[in-house]
């Protein structure tokens, strides 16, 4: 008989991971203790942008396989239960709080039927799925906790939970492994690499390839401070490095660094963590990671002080991007916010864009102004900052462009904008890492 799947936390990861499971034919229940989020995602309407997803959920919700409740009886005889809430950073230090975590498995433990698998799908600190399952087993025996790490990328998530590059899981018996077999058959069929673990590798899996890609930004974001420094370029350095296979040409894209709900409150959580294990010494690279991440959106600050003789007061900057990458309107610890508003602070007159973050821009920070086109954004400015890399900034006609500011100057905080053919047109482009940006 057919597997039926409950998801608990509808957020991103949550909903994400409900429509791609009744895509697959399952029948799916999603849980929230939300109930606005609950009734928009039952009217196939998502909360958020993620391109593609909406779509798939309104067919899905339409097909009658995939539903939404705010009672947790819903779930009752559900076989495979995802845990999908958040762990954001705790307020106080640098460590993961698991609260939503330990809720989800507390409201659901006495409700779910026997010999029903409880999944992990959260970011968790290592130890947190041996500590969890000792405790649903306590209430009930006749359960179990796998888990299952999602690397799905915001404004990817549906290829990457349909097509996942790797399946990992994280079981304590090979029963769990053959439901969770079940779950990803169709994956399985397409040759998906299924690497199965024990609970702490599994937790560990998640940290550990995001510390690696937090690592390739940082690594090539220290490169453009040498070449900065000796002259050189770091988009050449970057793609001559790239072309050894070992090395691989993605994530050395320099700028003003990561950002967004993960890369960040992972590696400080990793940190944190690491510390309770006595292991400090191992992972004490991140702090420096960390800290050339954030030394990044620092420099674009002075390059723009340089450029403005040192005095922001009063002057109107235009700046292109709010999202902490381009096709998410997600703006948490955004670099190109965290830069506006830091511009703003020292006086400057900030007018932000960007296509589709604006609203929870604007709720985030009231004190920036918004402009609804590229064109309002830059009208009379001073300086123009190009802060996420959306496809429409990088099909700006700079030509045009120039007859609406005051001074012809861009700094390309992202590395993507066509140096040359701003400059054809008459604009002073400046950018990280490379040789006329010497600060
Ligand atoms: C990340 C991981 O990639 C994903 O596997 C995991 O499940 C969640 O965290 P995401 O947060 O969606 O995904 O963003 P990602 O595409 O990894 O980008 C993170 C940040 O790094 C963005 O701010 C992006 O602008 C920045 N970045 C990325 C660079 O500055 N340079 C690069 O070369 C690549």
């Amino acid at each position: 008989m057919a597997l039926k799947i409950s998801v608990i936390g509808t957020g991103y990861l949550g909903a994400t991971h409900a429509a791609c499971m009744s895509s697959l034919g399952f029948e799916v229940v999603g849980v929230d203790v939300d109930t606005s989020k609950i009734t928009s995602l039952n009217a196939g309407k998502i909360p958020f942008y993620e391109p593609g997803l909406e779509e798939l959920l309104a067919q899905e919700v339409q097909s009658g396989r995939l539903t939404f409740s705010s009672d947790f009886n819903a779930i009752k005889d559900c076989d495979v239960h995802f845990i999908c809430v958040g762990t954001p950073q705790v307020k106080d230090g640098l460590a993961a709080d698991l609260t939503y975590v330990n809720g989800a498995l507390d409201s659901i433990a006495k409700i779910i039927k026997d010999g029903s698998l409880v999944v992990g799908k959260s970011t968790v600190p290592v130890g947190t799925a041996a500590a969890l399952r000792e405790r649903l087993l306590k209430i009930n025996p006749k359960l179990d906790l796998a888990w299952n790490p999602e690397f799905l990328r915001e404004g990817f998530a549906v290829e990457d939970t349909l097509k996942p590059n790797r399946l990992v899981v994280g079981v304590a018996n090979s029963k769990a492994e053959e439901t969770l077999k079940q779950v990803y058959a169709k994956s399985l069929s397409e040759q998906t690499p299924w690497v199965v673990a024990d609970l702490p590798t599994s937790e560990l899996v998640k940290v550990a390839a995001n510390s690696f890609l937090a690592t390739k930004i940082s690594f090539i974001n220290a490169m453009a401070e040498i070449c900065e420094a000796a002259g050189g370029d770091v988009t050449v350095l970057a793609k001559a490095i790239g072309y050894d296979p070992r090395i691989g040409n993605k994530f050395l894209q320099a700028g003003i660094g990561f950002g967004g709900g993960c890369l960040p409150k992972d590696i400080r959580a990793f940190m944190a963590r690491a510390q309770e294990l006595g292991a400090e010494q191992a992972v004490e690279f991140l702090r420096e990671i960390d800290s050339i991440n954030m030394r990044a959106r620092a420099r674009v600050i002075e390059l723009v002080r340089k450029d403005l003789s040192d005095d922001l007061r009063g002057k109107k900057i235009a700046v292109l991007g709010a999202a902490f990458k381009p096709d998410s309107d997600d703006v948490r610890d955004s670099p190109a916010l965290d830069i506006a508003v830091q511009i703003q602070a020292a006086g400057a007159n900030v007018i932000v864009h960007d296509p589709k973050a604006m609203p929870n821009a604007q709720k985030k920070f009231p004190v920036l102004k918004f402009a609804d086109s590229i064109e309002k954004c830059v009208e009379g400015a001073e300086l123009v900052l190009h802060l996420t890399e959306w496809k429409i900034y990088r099909e700006i006609n700079p030509a045009a462009l120039i007859k609406l500011v005051k001074n012809p100057i861009l700094i390309d905080g992202r590395n993507a904008l066509d140096r040359s053919e701003w400059q054809k047109a008459g604009w002073h482009v400046r950018a990280l890492g490379r040789s006329d940006t010497a600060i």
